[in-house]
């Protein structure tokens, strides 16, 4: 498929989908949101791609935010829809059946700092920022940030970035847990690569159960969450992946996994 805003580019098993809106710092639109709904349900089914690698187009910006421009003239039903349209594209995103990792790449900030956490892990470039500034706007977070930030950092964190609407820098981010690592600029996209392509050498169908147990576990009580751990668990066994990542082990020899 062909997309307006969305440069894509699969290679060693990543495919890097690059917001390409630069000279409005990528902010997100109507049309990139629907793009990325489109772009992740190809991706999905493609068997070339193990790992994606969300990211933004230039030195400045992941994401900006929203587009302020699109929203300032809404009114409240067309802006839930909005709110709406955006919740579905980030869930997808996080139920995407494949490790998600944001490259994080200058701003991130409202509806990009959302984007960002409804990656599975989030590596950010030296000159990255993060925030919640919607307050600054007379608005809340409104795709998922007030969820999502209080269970990556947790409530009072959450609470004072998005009370604030302060912006942290990738330090920071790091050190509260938002992003995983901090790189150098020139270096992040290799950082993330090379990420991908380790993730993208284990065994996919396991990657893929580890993701679901992670996401689905926080959401239940751990009674709960355990006997659906095991359950996983125990469909790893009914995988050739299983036979062949033990054997390997025991032969003394790298694992050769076929996604079965
Ligand atoms: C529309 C945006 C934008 C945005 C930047 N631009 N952010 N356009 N929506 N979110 C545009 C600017 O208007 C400008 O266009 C161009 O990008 C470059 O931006 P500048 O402001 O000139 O750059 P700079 O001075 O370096 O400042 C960078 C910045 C600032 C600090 C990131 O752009 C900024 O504060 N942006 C808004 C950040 C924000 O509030 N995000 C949250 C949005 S609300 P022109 O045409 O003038 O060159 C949100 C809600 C999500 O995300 C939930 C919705 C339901």
């Amino acid at each position: 498929m062909n997309y307006s805003s969305l440069l894509i580019d699969i290679a060693d098993g990543a495919a890097v989908v690059t917001i390409n809106r630069p000279a409005a710092l990528n902010a997100l639109n109507a049309v990139i949101l629907e793009e990325l709904t489109a772009a992740f349900a190809e991706l999905k089914g493609n068997n070339a791609v193990a790992c994606v690698i969300l990211t933004g187009s230039g030195a400045k910006a992941f994401v900006a935010g929203a587009d302020i421009a699109a929203m300032q003239p809404l009114d409240a039903v067309a802006a839930g829809q909005f709110a709406r349209l955006g919740h579905a594209v980030l869930n997808d995103i996080e139920k995407f059946p494949k490790p998600v990792i944001a490259a994080v790449n200058g701003f991130a900030l409202g509806g990009g700092c959302e984007l960002a956490m409804a990656c599975d892990i989030r590596i950010a470039a030296e000159n990255a920022r993060f925030g919640q500034p919607e307050v600054n706007l007379g608005v809340i977070p409104g795709f998922g940030g007030t969820l999502r930030l209080s269970r990556l950092v947790g409530k009072g964190r959450a609470k004072e970035l998005i009370f604030t609407g302060d912006m942290i820098d990738a330090q920071e981010a790091y050190r509260i847990g938002l992003a995983n690592k901090v790189v150098a600029a020139e270096d992040l996209l290799a950082a993330a690569r090379s990420m991908a392509a380790k993730i993208a050498s284990k065994g996919p169908v396991a990657v893929r159960f580890a993701k679901e147990s992670v996401d689905n576990g926080l959401e239940m009580d751990l009674d709960r969450a355990g006997r659906f751990e095991a359950d996983l668990f125990g469909l790893c066994f009914a995988t050739a992946d299983q036979k062949e990542g033990m054997q390997a082990f025991l032969d003394k020899r790298p694992a050769k996994f076929t996604g079965r």
